[in-house]
């Protein structure tokens, strides 16, 4: 005998459990179905955001930050050490343990909104009257559900280079990057992307020497142009190194190492010898355990599942969200499109604005930005105004001895709405919301320029910025 749910979620990642969850405060009968599992067998909700992406990145950004501070800077403070060690061990355990209260916390999440929660991989059997049959197999919970809706957000996996699989000891995804040992003397990075620079910082702040080889001959390309430029100056300054326009050639994993051979921007020829590889050169959406033939779900080639701009699948009754489709690969973008399904099975409008999803990039200095970049505004033809304020000037910036970057507004040259914030510099991730909400609002750069921003404070050289449109900067 089946069990029936008005809705069944198959992922809970953050696309999914926070979908199960909305579900659930709109009255319906939810089951959410998950696969990851701890080393250990134990199911472990979150999907990669939770397990082996934002949260474990994150963590490890925090320690190398410590580290690289009671290293180099507390000394400017007056502060100092007899004999700094790293324990990458106890760093790592650490990780581990910041992941496991977070799949507790999705485990606490389910039992307080009634989402009843099954451990396996789920995988369509047919179509039945009114709704799905989905199979649960392969984890704690084995079981046969009916649903008469079904939302897919199974997200993502690392892309390997073809011929170069991951082993995670030598060749490693972002897996296996957040659970290196030790120090690596020489770490190899393919792909100066999100991951390859927040975790290529993680181990060049603990001591490694990193090289990171990326394909395209611009540096973080859909960066805002001059915010790219300025946090490339900073990366040079930390010694990461960043080679660009490179052809990567055969790569050879032995015992003692990995060699990459590759081709400059000049087509000279190179091998680098590493120690370990980290290679984050994109992510494919997975698809292929959920059985999509057996009902006829439409994938593209790249194994997505098509959806419309409200996530409706080609089959009726059948959502997807998140990683497994179109559009950024975010956990905020994965959450926000769980929310508008779970709210238009209910009837409501739900509603997510693609120009409106920030992007975070937690390096140190970090980047963030929303919006439209120069060269895009550039590109089709809107007429602009710009305005920018370094943190040199910032007071608050001064007194945390991080006065790198700068926070730049872009602004319609007609009617200063504001078109587009990009931020390079200390809490950009934070400071970063002001921008989104302004922009939900449609705000002007004069309505920021005239809101009283606390004084000392980071968010001031956000007011700064967007005074310097209308070229009345009073600090600078
Ligand atoms: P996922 O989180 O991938 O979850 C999908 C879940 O579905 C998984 O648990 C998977 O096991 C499960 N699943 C798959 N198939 C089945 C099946 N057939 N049956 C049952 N279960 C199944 N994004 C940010 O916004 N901020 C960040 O700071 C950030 N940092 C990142 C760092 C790294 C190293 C990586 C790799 C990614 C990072 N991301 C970040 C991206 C973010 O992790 C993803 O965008 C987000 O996790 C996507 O959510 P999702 O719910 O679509 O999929
Ligand atoms: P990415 O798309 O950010 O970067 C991949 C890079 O690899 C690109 O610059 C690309 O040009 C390059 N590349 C591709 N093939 C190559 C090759 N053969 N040789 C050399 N370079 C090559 O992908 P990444 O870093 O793997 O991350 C995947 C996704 O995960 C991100 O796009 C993002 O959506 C998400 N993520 C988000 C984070 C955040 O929000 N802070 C952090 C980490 C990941």
């Amino acid at each position: 005998m089946s069990k029936q749910f008005d809705v069944i979620v198959i992922g809970a990642g953050p696309g999914g459990y926070i979908a199960a969850i909305r579900a659930a405060q709109l009255g319906y009968q939810v089951a959410c179905i998950d696969e990851w599992k701890t080393a250990d067998g134990k199911p472990a909700p979150g999907g990669t955001c939770t397990n082996v992406g934002c949260i474990p990145s994150k963590a490890l950004l925090q320690s190398s930050e410590h580290y690289e501070h009671a290293a180099k800077h507390f000394g400017e403070h007056g502060i100092s050490l007899k004999e700094l060690k790293m324990d990458v061990a106890k760093m790592i355990a650490r990780k581990d343990a910041v992941v496991k209260q977070n799949n507790e916390g999705i485990l606490y999440l389910f039992k307080k909104n009634k989402v009843s929660f099954f451990h396996g991989r789920g995988s369509f059997v047919k179509a039945v009257q009114g709704g799905y049959e989905i199979k649960v197999s392969g984890g704690k919970d084995e079981a046969t559900l009916t649903g008469q809706q079904i939302i897919v957000a199974t997200g993502s996996s690392a892309r390997a280079l073809p011929s170069v699989p991951f082993d995670e000891e030598q060749v490693l995804s972002n897996d296996g990057a957040l659970r290196i040992g030790a120090v690596p003397k020489k770490l190899g990075v393919i792909g100066a992307g999100v991951i390859g620079l927040e975790m290529g910082s993680v181990w060049r702040r603990l001591g490694a020497e990193v090289t990171v080889l990326e394909g395209l001959p611009a540096f973080l390309g859909a960066v805002d142009e001059q915010i790219a430029k300025e946090a490339r100056k900073a990366f040079d300054k930390q010694g990461l190194k960043i080679e660009l326009g490179v052809k990567v050639g055969e790569i050879k994993a032995g015992k003692k190492g990995v060699s990459v051979a590759y081709a400059d921007a000049k087509g000279a020829e190179h091998k680098l010898e590493v120690d370990k590889l980290i290679v984050s050169i994109g992510r494919v959406p997975n698809t292929e355990g959920l059985n999509a033939q057996a009902v006829g779900l439409q994938l593209d080639e790249r194994g997505a599942i098509v959806v419309d701009d409200e996530c409706r699948t080609s089959l009726k009754g059948v959502w997807a969200v998140g990683d497994v489709v179109r559009g950024p690969m975010l956990a905020h973008k994965a959450e926000e499109e769980g929310v508008a399904v779970a709210e238009r099975i209910a009837g409501q409008h739900g509603h997510v604005d693609f120009n409106l999803i920030p992007w975070v990039i937690y390096t140190s200095p970090e980047i963030a930005w929303v919006g439209q970049t120069e060269q895009q505004l550039k590109e089709q033809g809107v007429k602009y105004k710009a305005g920018t304020f370094p943190f040199l000037a910032n007071g608050r910036a001064r007194a945390l001895g991080d006065t790198t970057g700068m926070v730049k507004f872009l602004a319609d040259a007609a009617t200063d709405e504001i078109l587009g914030v990009h931020i390079v510099g200390p809490y950009a991730s934070e400071l970063i919301a002001e921008a989104c909400v302004a922009m939900a609002f449609r705000a002007s750069s004069e309505d920021i320029a005239r809101i009283c921003h606390a004084h000392p404070s980071l968010s001031e050289a956000t007011k700064e910025a967007a005074l310097a449109v209308d070229k009345r900067t009073l600090n600078f």
